[in-house]
């Protein structure tokens, strides 16, 4: 083969690997999560028919099975599958976002492998273990779980704790009307709503007209995101010149969202999730919560295959919430009585509910 035949292949190889796992992109880059998203409205997933059972995208996990002739990543060496953990961690904040990931193995993924498996209470090996494969199988969230901004870049911002979006203590909630969500959806809603409502003590969370909401709720077609095991995500759009903000709670509505009544058929890895946990968590973040590294908290980013409905807020959540709430005064505005977590703070934070 002529040798610039040859470059040229590699070139296009690189490039066609590089955009494959560009688009899974998402985490600390809201943005590019929306730029990846097609936000195509679905309307046919309340009508019972449970669709087929997804084929679920394990790209990053299908070359790295841990290896017992090779039990420690080879520092400086490449790795097949390495270059897609790589974005994993990054898109959920164990590493700082990039255009593109190498297969390399560096000292800097083994941190961030040792940070995750510190903060999820795994065995910390800093190693790919059948631990830390068996959680990073499974259905998450969206929003990362470190190291992010409330900061807007085209309009949009992840919620954080310590940041209030909302000024007021009366606050609405709507359903995109093309969602074609049915009042047993609804209901389960409201019921997430009051539990949080009850829980905070002082919000009061109504029902209005989708434009009219504070927190507007739709199911959206996610079919074009790589990471095909993402369920859900929210966030808060501002609208210059005006200062109000709005939050909004999408999720795929290519997945079957179980009601209460169904929680016999739940199976995350068939595809069936319980739609008052993953309202629960949403509203969660919505209100000020981060990511709990506890797995009872309604806020813990995994759904562990045994705890498939989770709505019941653990006493860790409510001694959250007390010290989140504590200081707020009715109608008062800005920051929350917590001050805003940095980044090593967060990791502290981490830690700290580790110790609980
Ligand atoms: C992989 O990427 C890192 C930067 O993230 C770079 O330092 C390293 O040289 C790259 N390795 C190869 C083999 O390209
Ligand atoms: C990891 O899990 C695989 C499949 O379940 C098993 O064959 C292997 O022995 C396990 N490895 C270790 C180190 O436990
Ligand atoms: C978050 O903000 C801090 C302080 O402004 C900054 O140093 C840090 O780089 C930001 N992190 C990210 C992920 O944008
Ligand atoms: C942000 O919002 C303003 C006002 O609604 C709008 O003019 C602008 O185009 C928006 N920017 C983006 C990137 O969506
Ligand atoms: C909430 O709305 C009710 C009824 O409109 C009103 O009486 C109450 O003062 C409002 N609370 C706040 C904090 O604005
Ligand atoms: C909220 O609190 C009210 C009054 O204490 C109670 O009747 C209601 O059942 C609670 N709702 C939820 C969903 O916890
Ligand atoms: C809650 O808000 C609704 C609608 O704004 C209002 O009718 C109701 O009185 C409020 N309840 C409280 C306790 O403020
Ligand atoms: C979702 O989008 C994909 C590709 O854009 C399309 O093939 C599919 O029919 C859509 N699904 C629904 C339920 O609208
Ligand atoms: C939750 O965490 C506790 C403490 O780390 C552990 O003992 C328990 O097995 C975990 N539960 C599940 C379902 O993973």
């Amino acid at each position: 083969m002529k040798p610039f035949l040859s470059a040229f292949l590699l070139l296009f190889l690189l490039l066609l690997h590089q955009s494959h796992f560009a688009k899974a992109g998402i985490g600390s880059s809201l943005a590019s999560l929306f730029k990846s998203l097609n936000k195509e409205k679905v309307i046919n997933w309340v009508n019972g028919k449970k669709p087929p059972k997804p084929e679920w995208d394990k790209e990053y996990l299908k070359y790295l099975k841990p290896d017992p002739k090779l039990p420690n990543l080879p520092l400086n060496k490449e790795r097949k599958g390495f270059a897609p953990l790589k974005q994993y961690l990054s898109n959920f904040g164990y590493l700082p976002s990039s255009d593109s990931f190498n297969n390399t193995v560096d000292q800097q993924t083994l941190s961030a492998i040792k940070t995750f498996q510190e903060s999820f209470n795994l065995p910390v090996t800093a190693d790919i273990d059948n631990h830390t494969l068996k959680l990073i199988s499974l259905p998450r969230c969206a929003v990362p779980d470190m190291d992010f901004n409330y900061s807007f870049t085209q309009n949009v911002s992840w919620p954080k704790a310590g940041h209030r979006w909302f000024r007021k203590t009366n606050l609405t909630y709507g359903f995109l009307p093309e969602s074609e969500v049915q009042p047993s959806f609804t209901k389960v809603f409201k019921n997430a709503f009051t539990r949080w409502a009850n829980a905070t003590g002082f919000l009061n969370l109504t029902e209005t007209t989708y434009d009219d909401a504070d927190i507007k709720v739709g199911f959206y077609n996610f079919s074009d995101v790589l990471i095909g095991d993402l369920f859900g995500f929210s966030f808060i759009t501002e609208n210059p010149p005006s200062d109000v903000k709005t939050a909004e709670i999408n999720l795929n509505g290519n997945m079957y969202w179980a009601l209460p009544s169904e929680k016999g058929d739940l199976s995350a890895e068939d595809g069936v999730l319980d739609l008052e946990s993953a309202a629960m968590h949403q509203i969660g973040h919505l209100l000020g919560f981060d990511h709990s590294f506890m797995n009872d908290s309604v806020m813990y980013p995994y759904i562990l295959p045994s705890q498939e409905r989770k709505v019941e807020l653990s006493n860790s959540d409510k001694n959250n919430i007390k010290k989140q709430y504590a200081n707020v005064d009715s109608g008062g505005g800005g920051c929350l009585g917590v001050p805003s977590i940095t980044i090593l703070l967060s990791l502290g934070f981490a830690y700290m509910f580790l110790m609980y």
